[in-house]
C-alpha cells in the first residue's frame, strides 16, 4: 500500500530536476500525476521516463504567466482523473543574478510574475477541485534565498519572490484551511543540480581555483556538510502532500542540511 493510493497530484515544473523526482515519488507511492510545464520537451521526457504507457499520468502545458493555461490544466485533470488531492509548485524563474543597480524593473517584474503570481494562479485554479475532492494539500517550493541572502547577494529579485511565497503560505493556510486544504512550503538550500554546478564553476573560474575549493567554505556553513539532492527535497514534499502531515499547515520546512536554524 502506498501513501498516495487513489490520489491525484498536479506537479507544475517537471523539468530535469526536482519536479521529475516529485512525480517519480508520487507514482511510486501509488498516486496518479498530472505533469505540467511550459516546456513540451520537459513534459515529454519526464513522461517517457516515468510512465511510458501513460496509465497513471497526464501532461498539460502550463505557463505560470497565463491563467487560462492553469484553468485548462485543472479541467483536463477533472476530465481524466475526476479528482485532485495535491498541488506541488516546483517551477520558478531564477532570472539573471545581478544587483539592484544592474537590474531593470521589467526583469524584476518578470521574476515576481512567474514565481509569486504564477503560483497563485495555479492555486486559485485548483481550489474548487481540491475542495470537491474532500480537501487536499498544496506544497510550494521556496528557497532559503527567501530568508538568507547568499550567492554574492545577487539573488535580490529571486529572494524577494521566495520570501513572498512564505507570506503566501501563511495567508493561504488561513484562507484555505476552512476548506480542508493545507498549504506548506519546502525551502531547499544548496541543491546539487545543473544550477548549483554552474554557479560553483563560475565562482571557481572567477577566483581562479577549483569547484572543490569554492565548495568547502559553503559546506562549512551547513551542519551536515553536504548539499541536498532532488530526492532529499522530494521526500519533504511527500511529507506535506500525504496524511503524514495532516495536522500541519502554514509551515516552511528548510531542506538545507542545517544552514538556517530556528
Ligand atoms: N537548484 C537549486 O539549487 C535550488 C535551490 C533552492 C530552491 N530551488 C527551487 O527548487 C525548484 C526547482 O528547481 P530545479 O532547479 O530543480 O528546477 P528545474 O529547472 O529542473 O525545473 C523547473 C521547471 O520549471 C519550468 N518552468 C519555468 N518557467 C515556467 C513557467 N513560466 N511556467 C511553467 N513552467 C515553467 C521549466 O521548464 C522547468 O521544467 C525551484 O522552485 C527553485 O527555485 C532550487
Amino acid at each position: 500500500m502506498g501513501l498516495l493510493d487513489n490520489k491525484v497530484v498536479l506537479v507544475v515544473g517537471v523539468g530535469p530536476g526536482l519536479g521529475k523526482e516529485v512525480a517519480r515519488i508520487v507514482l511510486n507511492e501509488g498516486g496518479r500525476v498530472a505533469l505540467a510545464d511550459i516546456s513540451e520537451e520537459a513534459m515529454a521526457d519526464t513522461h517517457a521516463e516515468l510512465d511510458p504507457n501513460g496509465e497513471r499520468t497526464l501532461t498539460c502545458r502550463v505557463d505560470l504567466q497565463d491563467e487560462s493555461t492553469c484553468l485548462a490544466a485543472v479541467d483536463a485533470i477533472r476530465n481524466q482523473f475526476g479528482r485532485l488531492d495535491a498541488v506541488v509548485l516546483v517551477a520558478a524563474f531564477a532570472g539573471a543574478f545581478d544587483l539592484l543597480a544592474d537590474r531593470t524593473i521589467e526583469n524584476w517584474k518578470l521574476t515576481s510574475d512567474i514565481n509569486v503570481a504564477g503560483n497563485l494562479r495555479v492555486i486559485k485554479a485548483s481550489t474548487d477541485l481540491l475542495t470537491e475532492s474532500g480537501g487536499g494539500a498544496v506544497a510550494i517550493v521556496g528557497s532559503t534565498a527567501g530568508v538568507l541572502p547568499t550567492a554574492g547577494y545577487t539573488q535580490t529579485a529571486y529572494g524577494i519572490s521566495k520570501a513572498a511565497l512564505i507570506a503566501a503560505t501563511h495567508y493561504l493556510s488561513k484562507e484555505l484551511g476552512a476548506r480542508g486544504i493545507r498549504v506548506n512550503n519546502v525551502a531547499p538550500g544548496y541543491k546539487m543540480g545543473p544550477a548549483l554546478q554552474s554557479a560553483l564553476e563560475s565562482w571557481a573560474e572567477a577566483a581562479d581555483t577549483t569547484t572543490e575549493a569554492v565548495s568547502g567554505p559553503i559546506l562549512d556553513t551547513l551542519s551536515l556538510h553536504r548539499f541536498a539532492n532532488d530526492v532529499d527535497v522530494a521526500n519533504a514534499v511527500l511529507f506535506f502532500i500525504t496524511d503524514l502531515s495532516r495536522n500541519v499547515t502554514g509551515q516552511t520546512l528548510y531542506v538545507d542540511g542545517g544552514m538556517i536554524l530556528h
